[in-house]
């Protein structure tokens, strides 16, 4: 039977094409912005499923809004922050996401950025852009080696895991790492350690950031941990923005209390012009990014679509997070 679906915003026409060609009815806000509050919960009205983003929040208001007949929501990503697991649980309504498929994509920019903030590529290019590049300079834009410095994955899942192999075999990096529970693969293929947070701050030359965003990670870097960095560190986060305090990453970059920071995610996306983070040479930016390949985003539109068609015929999600 034909079921009504609100999807938050194009994506891969795999994806709408899996979901159509079962007959189902798409509503599709047609982007390329987010819908607003007021046109998500007109949106969703009447819909069994819910195609979402994680720039949509998805809580208990839109899941009244779209009526007692919802039955799954599909985040097209694997961070699912934006959704109220809780209650949709509490509902009995499935929800899934897209994981494994941006696992490389998400670590090639970590990685990107790893190298782009340690040698300081955001001073170097704004230089080249404005004139101020006047000569080769021997004292000028120097940054960090990468080969055989120490880096801390904080949070040893899959993207921690692939960062951490392409920089321990790339560059002979040394791996620490923090994780629930230790990592058989990370230390019988890496030797990584698994240590306590503060001492991965205290002993990582490069960090980067792996958890997922909830309760006990939002700012979890903040002014204390930074105190623990290394001023020669440099800070990689192309998880969730909110993981770190930005005001205390602003003074540590400011102050030189730490080297660099290179980040995918920030709060809130986008930044707005003026933030303080957009005039440090020492911080590159980059606007979300990390699954933007068009392997990783057709896998994740096909991910989605097979945990919308799975929850609207009554099945376990392929992917499930409740
Ligand atoms: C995710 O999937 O959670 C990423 O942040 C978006 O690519």
């Amino acid at each position: 039977m034909s079921k009504k679906i609100f999807v938050c915003r194009p994506i891969p026409v795999v994806g709408l094409e899996m979901l159509a060609a079962q007959g189902h009815q798409l509503v599709a806000h047609p982007g390329p912005l987010p819908p607003t509050r007021d046109e998500l919960i007109k949106g969703v009205h009447g819909c069994d499923a819910i195609l979402s983003l994680l720039s949509d929040r998805i809580d208990a208001q839109i899941m009244d809004a779209a009526g007692p007949q919802l039955k799954v929501i599909a985040n097209f990503a694997v961070g699912f922050n934006n959704i109220d697991l809780a209650e949709a649980s509490r509902r009995g309504i499935r929800v899934g996401n897209t994981p494994d498929v941006l696992t490389d994509a998400t670590a090639d920019i970590a990685v990107g950025l790893s190298l782009a903030a340690a040698r300081l590529f955001g001073a170097g290019i704004a230089a080249v852009n404005n004139g101020g590049w006047k000569t080769w300079e021997p004292l000028g834009w120097i940054g960090q080696d990468l080969q055989g410095k120490s880096l801390g994955i904080v949070g040893m899942g899959r993207i921690g895991m692939a960062v951490a192999q392409r920089l321990h075999f790339g560059w002979n990096m040394p791996v620490l790492y923090t994780a629930r529970d230790r990592k058989p693969e990370a230390d019988s293929l890496l030797k990584a350690l698994h240590v306590e947070l503060d001492q991965l701050l205290a002993e990582s030359d490069i960090i980067s950031v792996h958890v997922p965003l909830n309760d006990q990670t939002r700012n979890l870097i903040g002014e204390p941990q930074f105190r623990l960095m290394k001023p020669t560190s440099v800070l990689i986060n192309t998880a969730r923005g909110e993981i770190i305090d930005q005001d205390a990453l602003v003074d540590a970059l400011s102050s030189r209390r730490i080297f660099a920071a290179g980040l995918d995610v920030c709060t809130p996306e986008p930044l707005p012009l003026d933030h303080p983070l957009h005039q440090l040479e020492n911080c590159i930016l980059l606007p979300h990014i990390g699954s933007a390949t068009t392997l990783a985003r057709n896998a994740m539109a096909t991910r989605a679509a097979k945990n919308i068609l799975a929850g609207l015929s009554e099945k376990p999600l392929p992917f499930p997070v409740n």
